[in-house]
């Protein structure tokens, strides 16, 4: 696929056929991630792969609810809480496939380096026939100790990126973008 139209095709997909996303399309998937800049070539990323259905139903359950729990002090648009508290909101939206993307060094742009391979990985997975869509809702819970132990993660590194994978059941409209500001400065 030329390198516009899948920067200008992909999209968040939230509706996936429960087919298996094989192991060899994930491995290119990652191969794509860990080609994103990053800085001093440090490359701190890690890759934690869960296909597990029912491992992935709990991981949607608890995150749900840790993000209810923690309402308060991190507040987020109501109707977010809304669809946290509707138990048949998934938020993986029954993908086959988590991705996570962890900083596993430390340094003041491991998150801006998992970001980016993150971006990588979504576009190659458009490329692939793929949908992905990056799944900030689960980011709090793999934050916590149990989350980290979940995919391997050990204190004090951190879940960047969690992103889901799949063949799209339905296409995904576009998502409208505001006019950008640019300012010329001269
Ligand atoms: C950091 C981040 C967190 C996101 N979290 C969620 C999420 O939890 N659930 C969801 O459905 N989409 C999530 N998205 C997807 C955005 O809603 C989506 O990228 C945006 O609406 C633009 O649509 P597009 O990706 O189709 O162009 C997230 C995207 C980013 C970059």
């Amino acid at each position: 696929m030329e390198l516009m139209e899948a920067i200008f095709g992909r999209r968040s997909v939230r509706d996936y056929l429960p087919d298996a996303v094989p192991q060899e399309a994930i491995n290119r998937l990652v191969d794509a991630a860990i080609h994103a800049p990053n800085a001093i070539n440090q490359q701190p990323w890690s890759f934690a792969v869960v296909q597990e259905r029912s491992l992935l139903d709990q991981i949607s359950r608890d995150a749900k609810a840790h993000l209810l729990s923690i309402r308060s002090t991190a507040p987020m648009p109501a109707h977010l809480y809304e669809r946290l508290a509707d138990p048949d909101f998934h938020i993986f939206y029954h993908a086959p496939t988590l991705i996570v993307i962890s900083a596993i060094a430390q340094g003041p742009w491991i998150v801006e380096d998992c970001a980016l391979a993150a971006e990588n990985l979504m576009l190659a997975a458009h490329g692939a026939g793929f949908g992905s869509c990056w799944i900030g809702l689960a980011q709090a819970w793999f934050g916590t100790p149990k989350g980290k132990e979940t995919i391997g993660v050990p204190e004090p590194h951190v879940p960047v990126a969690p992103i889901i994978v799949g063949r799209p059941r339905t296409p995904a409209p576009a998502v409208p973008r505001k006019t950008p500001e640019v300012r010329w400065i001269s």
